[in-house]
């Protein structure tokens, strides 16, 4: 698979960034959610996000979305304003040569260039890549919530990682 290009997400791209992280939700444990999002609701949380300033970025390839990374609020509290949750996911046939940590690379630019200050992620385990990949980001393991999560008949942890921003 080529490099690819590293994007700013536009409307056109939410059936495929959807069509992506459902596969997740589906078929894992990644995500949380249980059920599979419609493309309207994804493409109202999209909006919500993009006019809420937080930066959502796509991997193309051969000019197929393979990947996407966003961001959103940590937390609801005014006091949060300068923290967001960060969250990458590729099509199981883009994982492995680099693209998740490119994309999540150029998110956490465009978050410091946005201002916030500290990115967050939340990672269900296990998940060895997506703790490599966010390592080599920068990101440092703050801890893990222990059967924090109820899906598919069983408790799973999640580990929190933090990286600072340059504001
Ligand atoms: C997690 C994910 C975004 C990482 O992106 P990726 O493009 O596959 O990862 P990269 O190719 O950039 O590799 C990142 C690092 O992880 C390492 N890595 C890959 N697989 C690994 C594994 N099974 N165990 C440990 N390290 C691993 C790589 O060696 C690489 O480090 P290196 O460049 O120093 O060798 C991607 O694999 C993915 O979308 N996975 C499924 C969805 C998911 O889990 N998303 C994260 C939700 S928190």
């Amino acid at each position: 698979m080529s490099e690819g290009l590293i994007r700013p997400a536009v409307a056109d791209d939410v059936p495929a960034m959807n069509a992506i992280y459902n596969e997740y939700i589906v078929d894992s444990h990644v995500s949380f959610d249980t059920e599979p999002w419609t493309d309207d609701e994804r493409h109202a949380w999209f909006r919500r996000r993009i006019d809420a300033g937080f930066p959502i970025l796509v991997a193309e390839v051969d000019g197929k979305v393979v990947g996407v990374a966003w961001s959103g609020p940590w937390r609801d509290k005014a006091a949060y304003r300068g923290s967001a949750e960060t969250t990458v996911v590729l099509a199981p046939d883009a994982t492995g040569v680099g693209i998740g940590t490119r994309l999540l690379d150029a998110l956490l630019e465009h978050l410091g260039a946005s201002g916030f200050h500290v990115a967050i992620a939340i990672i269900a385990l296990p998940n060895d890549p997506s703790i490599a990949a966010h390592r080599k980001l920068g990101y440092r393991e703050v801890g893990v919530l222990h059967e924090i999560g109820f899906k598919d008949g069983s408790f799973h942890d999640t580990m929190i990682m933090e990286r600072q921003l340059r504001s």
